[in-house]
């Protein structure tokens, strides 16, 4: 039978040793309890304020010297987005390492770093390395970590199934293109997403250029969408975590966003709409609206020719820019498999048009 939920909630541990089960006991229970998601019903956040930016890829060598050393290896899985690196450990980069990392990701969209120790290094590490990409956002209704509100936690085993939570049985296509909490002042810039148990095949995240998705648009199209506005809402994500009994951290916002943002160090122009968390058209009637994000939405999520899945292997790390991609996950997996990941997610500057 399986465990029940209070028999595999773990007491905190103290040492980086403790974070992981012994062979023994991985069968039954999730190889990495120290972040089995967590849900404290007195967790509260006060409203989330603006903070200054600069993103720490603006400094870098766009050379990257610190990054791509001779033994590094990369390997392109799309011209437009992704590509999967080895021979580097993200733990030993240096700050010089590490501003390459964020340009990098910003240049590739998506990064999918193999054979990392990162999910062994501790959760004090793994927070102090991605606070340099920003202010590490705190989730207001997922699991996250007793001690620790910077994780987000994803877990989907027969006990908890927080995918089912997101997207209901009754959908046929169970994909949820969404660019992470965009509804924020400052939405996610450079992401980390380690996974700690993985099903033996399936669940892997899907991934789609939101430059390109603008860049395949006519002329002509992209002069109306120059200066749209679009909101994007946290509602939605409270009122289902509130239905299921689940809690709310803190009190949900709407925030608008420009409809193609710029990202601040490439340059580069991108679609930011997604069917996640964009609702309406600032301006527009409610028709016009839903014709115009529909044709978007539906753009997006069927560009497989600039799409990629990333495919994890224990230790891969997958670094992603929330600015300039949309993703999804899949739950195509047997619901027995447990698939249990880690989300850490810097928060970038307030997007602008220009
Ligand atoms: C996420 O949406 O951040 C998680 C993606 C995944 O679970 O594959």
């Amino acid at each position: 039978m399986a465990p029940s939920v209070s028999d595999i909630v773990p007491p905190v541990t103290e040492t980086i040793a403790d974070l992981k089960l012994t062979a023994t006991t991985q069968d039954s229970s999730p190889s990495y309890p120290f972040y089995y998601p967590y849900y404290d019903p007195n967790e509260k956040f006060p409203p989330t304020q603006v903070y200054e930016h600069t993103d720490p890829g603006a400094k870098a060598d766009r050379a990257k010297p610190h990054l791509l050393t001779p033994e590094t290896n990369v390997s392109h899985l799309s011209p437009f987005l992704g590509t999967e690196i080895s021979g580097v450990q993200i733990s030993q980069l240096s700050e010089e390492g590490l501003d390459e990392l964020a340009l990098y990701a910003a240049e590739r969209k998506v990064l999918i770093f193999r054979d990392q120790d990162f999910k062994d290094i501790g959760p004090d590490r793994q927070i102090e390395i991605a606070k340099r990409f920003g202010r590490i956002q705190r989730h207001p209704t997922s699991g996250n970590v007793k001690g620790y509100p910077e994780f987000h936690v994803v877990y989907r085993g027969t006990e908890h199934d927080r995918l089912k939570d997101v997207i209901p049985d009754d959908r046929i296509i169970r994909t949820q293109w969404h660019s992470d909490v965009s509804y924020e002042k400052q939405p996610a810039g450079t992401t980390f997403f380690f996974v700690l148990d993985q099903p033996p095949v399936g669940g892997d995240t899907l991934f789609a250029s939101q430059v390109e998705a603008y860049n395949r648009l006519s002329p002509e199209f992209k002069k109306r969408l120059e200066g749209l506005r679009a909101v994007h809402s946290g509602f939605e994500q409270a009122e289902a975590s509130r239905r299921r009994g689940g809690i709310v951290r803190r009190e949900p916002i709407q925030t608008e966003h420009p409809l193609v943002r710029r990202h601040p160090v490439t340059g580069e122009k991108a679609l930011y709409v997604n069917q996640g968390f964009t609702r309406r058209i600032v301006g527009f009637k409610m028709e016009e609206s839903e014709y115009l994000l529909k044709f978007l939405f539906d753009h997006i999520s069927k560009g497989a020719d600039f799409q990629i899945r990333a495919r994890y292997q224990p230790g891969s790390v997958v670094v992603w820019d929330n600015r300039v991609t949309v993703h999804s996950a899949t739950g195509d997996f047997n619901p027995g498999d447990r698939r249990h990941a880690v989300r850490l997610t810097p928060q970038a500057e307030v997007p602008t048009e220009t």
